[in-house]
């Protein structure tokens, strides 16, 4: 089987964790502090702030950014539960709206639609590693005095127009061991307001400033310097994995005839953490997941039942319709797209893909 994920681990990732080890200090260190460095960096930001996943970072982040009960956050439900979690965490509602069939982003229209005079923030989602039009949402932010929290758990390396995925709200990334960039469990949040910055800190550590002095209410939400020495080495190598991603995405979308394949609009980098095709037109979607298992190649359902239609959920937002997301939830496939794939296998992945 063509695995849909593997996650890229040598000798350097090996190497890191050894000499944690031997250094006797596990937990939030100094490689914790290398790595917020690094991948501030990367993101074109002034902080970085490590976390236990992308989950917490976003929770932080809503708190950081002043959302909390009586609140409305606008965000998509066509991505993973933790993004409407997140919002649920701090007390705040999530107002769900449809999304853009072409990008399976939300849209921006409907962004504008759905803003009440309880609305305080924006989180788009930048599912599969594609950017949503930011443009949009920020004048939208704009207009109504909105924060935006950026979902970037899918997108690190990304970029709209020249600007970096994390530097354009506040950044949630994801470190998962499936994710670009990994470090088993972990996750990060960018933002170059120091506020923000300062906030995250404190609730990552108990409310904490000066040892065992807690100014507010806080969580461990920790990095360990085993996941840090991890997700250090594999930062180093971002660059080379994203281009790889990039040159199968291409080859995939070259050569795939029998469904339809993802775009990418002028002045978007994607990095393709996932390659998502659609099995339109009133096509058995789960029979030809089958077919394709049978087949050797795996994938993937991002994801089956947008969040709205969650079984509790439902309980929390009503019965709200969302025709576009419900409809590519009946039609996605993601199929094998990482770094690791020989040209055999794209072949393979082709060729029974238009077999379909
Ligand atoms: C879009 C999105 N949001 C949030 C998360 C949550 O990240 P984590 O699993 O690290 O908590 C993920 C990760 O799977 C994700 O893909």
């Amino acid at each position: 089987m063509i695995p849909i994920a593997k996650p890229m681990i040598g000798d350097a990732e090996k190497q890191a964790v050894m000499e944690v080890l031997d250094s006797g200090m596990l937990a939030q260190g100094p490689r914790t502090a290398r790595f917020e460095e690094r991948f501030a960096q990367a993101c074109g930001v002034k902080h970085a702030i490590a976390t236990t996943s992308g989950t917490t970072a976003l929770h932080m982040a809503l708190l950081a950014n002043g959302v909390g009960a009586g609140d409305e956050v606008i965000t998509t439900p066509f991505t993973f539960i933790a993004s409407a979690n997140s919002i649920l965490f701090t007390g705040a509602q999530p107002v769900f709206v449809d999304i853009d069939p072409e990008t399976f982003n939300i849209d921006p229209e409907q962004v504008a639609k759905a803003v009440t005079p309880r609305t305080r923030a924006i989180m788009p989602v930048h599912l599969y590693g594609y950017m949503c039009d930011m443009d949009a949402l920020q004048a939208i932010a704009d207009r109504h005095g909105l924060k935006i929290v950026e979902d970037a758990c899918q997108a690190i390396g990304a970029a709209y127009h020249g600007k970096p995925a994390g530097s354009l709200g506040t950044g949630c990334f994801s470190l998962y061991a499936t994710k670009n960039v990994m470090s088993g469990e972990g996750g990060m949040i960018t933002t170059s307001d120091d506020a923000v910055a300062e906030k995250c800190r404190m609730l990552r550590n108990h409310g904490m400033k000066r040892r065992y002095y807690h100014d507010m209410l806080g969580f461990n939400f920790r990095m360990t310097d085993l996941c840090a020495a991890i997700g250090l080495a594999q930062l180093d190598r971002l660059e080379d994995f994203t281009a790889r991603r990039r040159a199968n995405a291409a080859y995939l979308n070259s050569k795939i005839e029998s469904v339809i394949t993802p775009t990418v609009k002028d002045g978007y980098r994607h990095v393709w953490h996932q390659y998502t095709i659609r099995v339109g037109g009133g096509r058995d979607r789960d029979a030809a997941v089958r077919q394709l298992n049978e087949a050797g190649i795996g994938t993937g359902v991002f994801y089956p039942v947008p969040a709205h239609r969650q079984e509790y959920m439902r309980d929390i937002v009503g019965a709200v319709q969302l025709p576009v997301a419900e409809q590519l939830a009946e039609e996605v496939i993601s199929l094998p797209v990482h770094p690791q794939l020989s040209q055999a296998d794209l072949d393979a992945i082709v060729a029974e893909v238009n077999r379909l």
